[in-house]
């Protein structure tokens, strides 16, 4: 008699998100939405962040490490929420895999460009975001007349991560980065940076009634929907078509406050947190190496 081998029916092929970390689960919420049957694999690299204020060296490094930790769980695809990363490391991540990698930009310069009645545009993000000029460029590649306006707003991170939304140093700090760059007659703003989905009503109520505001998580969502659509044997597994949609989430630190804040971004509790070894990031044995190398 043969024996049988259990079968365990594998999961389907998740899409891999990434963000410095918490705030591209407003992506995750927005995408849920649109394609609730997606398994989702997320990593937060929490220990590391902020991004925004890094040198682009040290935001390509990380961010091609949050794809290697992703990739182990073979995704169908890989989302670089964060809009620092997608300005940045982009095309080193695209470079490093054989898989669609799909950052924010696009999508949110697509929307731009559909919401624009007088070609007057603003972005605001985080100061490598803004440094890079990634957003500017990829405006003015598909639309050469149109006049841009850029500042990096640094602290709203620190506001939206303290829940500080609505509320009146929000509102005074909102008024400081975003008064300069509508009196130049910006009639769109993109809303270049994971957090800034969470101040859409004090931002518009700076802003006014006559500026369309761009959430770039969510337009990237509706994009990565749309390719989920178009291809959907992507993240089915030919053995096991049926198999339940997961949700998995990992951060690099501190899982107790992502799931206690994560519930504000997604809109609903996440379950448990995983916090991943941190025993590949050895920096002091790499530098312990070049010193045997250069003896
Ligand atoms: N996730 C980052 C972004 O969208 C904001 C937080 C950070 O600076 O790491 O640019």
């Amino acid at each position: 008699m043969t024996e049988r081998t259990p079968v365990t029916a594998p999961a389907p092929r998740p899409v891999a998100v990434f963000d410095s970390g918490i705030g591209g689960l407003t992506l995750v919420k927005a995408l849920l939405e649109r394609a609730p049957d997606t398994s989702i694999v997320y990593f937060g690299d929490t220990a590391r962040l902020p991004y925004g204020s890094k040198s682009d060296a040290t935001i390509e490094r990380q961010s091609l490490e949050c794809l290697r930790f992703l990739l182990g769980f073979d995704p169908a695809m890989v989302v670089v929420a964060c809009n620092t990363a997608s300005s940045i490391a982009l095309p080193a991540l695209v470079r490093a895999v054989d898989r669609p990698v799909v950052g924010v930009i696009d999508a949110a310069v697509t929307a731009a460009l559909r919401a624009t009645r007088n070609r007057r545009v603003g972005i605001i993000g985080t100061a490598a975001t803004i440094r890079s000029g990634g957003y500017e460029r990829r405006l003015l590649e598909q639309a050469a007349d149109l006049t841009l306006v850029s500042r990096a707003c640094p602290l709203f991170v620190p506001l939206v991560e303290e829940g500080w939304i609505d509320h009146d140093v929000t509102r005074q700090v909102a008024h400081e980065y975003l008064d300069p760059i509508l009196a130049q007659g910006i009639d769109t703003l993109i809303l270049g940076c994971t957090h800034y989905p969470l101040l859409k009503s004090v931002l518009a109520g700076v802003a006014g009634p006559d500026v369309t505001l761009i959430d770039t998580g969510a337009e990237t969502a509706a994009e990565v929907a749309d390719r989920l659509r178009a291809s959907p044997d992507a993240t089915s597994h030919p053995r096991a078509p049926a198999a339940a949609p997961s949700l998995h989430f990992f951060v690099s630190d501190v899982p107790s406050r992502f799931e206690d804040n994560g519930a504000r971004f997604l809109g609903r509790p996440l379950g448990p947190v995983t916090l991943v070894e941190q025993s590949d990031v050895p920096w002091y044995a790499r530098r312990l190496d070049a010193t045997k190398g250069g003896a």
